[in-house]
């Protein structure tokens, strides 16, 4: 096969493991892959993207405890009965902790452009949240360059005080994502849809 194809084929088998075998994973491999996770493309070369590596086994669970204590409050806002809150996040704790390290990616404005608008300055915001993702996605592909799985959760979007207060992260910092990382494990076949669904050529509708 050659590089081309293979590269294809590479990013094409990257899949969400969303039940991690436990296991330790190498640091080393870890601080790669967010290495590479930099090299994405960013507004303004801002890189806007900050990363919270956490392998210590108290740290893991305060961080799961305090993000369930954020998410209970939004889920009793819902209206679920008590079993079931319990049930959802006893089950999103445990998945969480089976991961050897969690990595927590931040958006900082810090290198972003100021404007006089409020337009604007949504638009910088949106890119520096672009700038993030296309960092994770690169996070995602150089763990899975490596063996290792993971899995990208919103967590840590949705529970922004405890991620904050635990990790000690600075106020105008925003987490963003929380990825697991650990053993491969809980991998599902890829659903995709077809491509002449989701692209189309010189106008919206036409056909690939
Ligand atoms: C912004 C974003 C948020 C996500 N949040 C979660 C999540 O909270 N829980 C989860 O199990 N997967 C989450 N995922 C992973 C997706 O479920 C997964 O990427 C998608 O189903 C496609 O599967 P694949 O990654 O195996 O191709 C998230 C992915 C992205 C990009």
């Amino acid at each position: 096969m050659d590089v081309e194809t293979e590269l294809l084929q590479f990013i094409k088998s990257r899949r969400s493991s969303k039940l991690l075998e436990r296991g330790v994973v190498e640091l080393d491999k870890v601080l790669k892959a967010v290495e590479a996770a930099t090299y994405a493309a960013n507004a303004h070369n801002a890189q806007p993207w900050r990363f919270i590596v956490v392998t210590d086994e108290a740290v893991k669970q305060q961080l799961v405890k305090e993000m369930a204590l954020e998410w209970r409050q939004d889920l009793l806002s819902d209206g679920l009965p008590h079993e079931k809150i319990n049930m959802i996040i006893s089950s999103a704790a445990e998945r969480t902790l089976r991961a050897s390290v969690l990595i927590i990616a931040c958006l900082t404005m810090e290198n972003m452009h100021i404007y006089r608008d409020d337009r604007r300055n949504r638009y910088e915001y949106i890119m520096a949240v672009q700038s993030v993702a296309a960092a994770l996605q690169n996070l995602l592909l150089a763990l899975h360059a490596q063996g290792l799985g993971a899995c990208w959760r919103c967590s840590a979007l949705f529970a922004p005080n405890a991620v904050k207060r635990v990790l000690g992260i600075p106020g105008d910092v925003e987490p963003q994502a929380l990825v697991e990382v650990g053993l491969l494990g809980g991998v599902r076949p890829a659903r995709r849809k077809p491509l002449r669904e989701v692209c189309f050529i010189n106008r919206w509708g036409n056909e690939v």
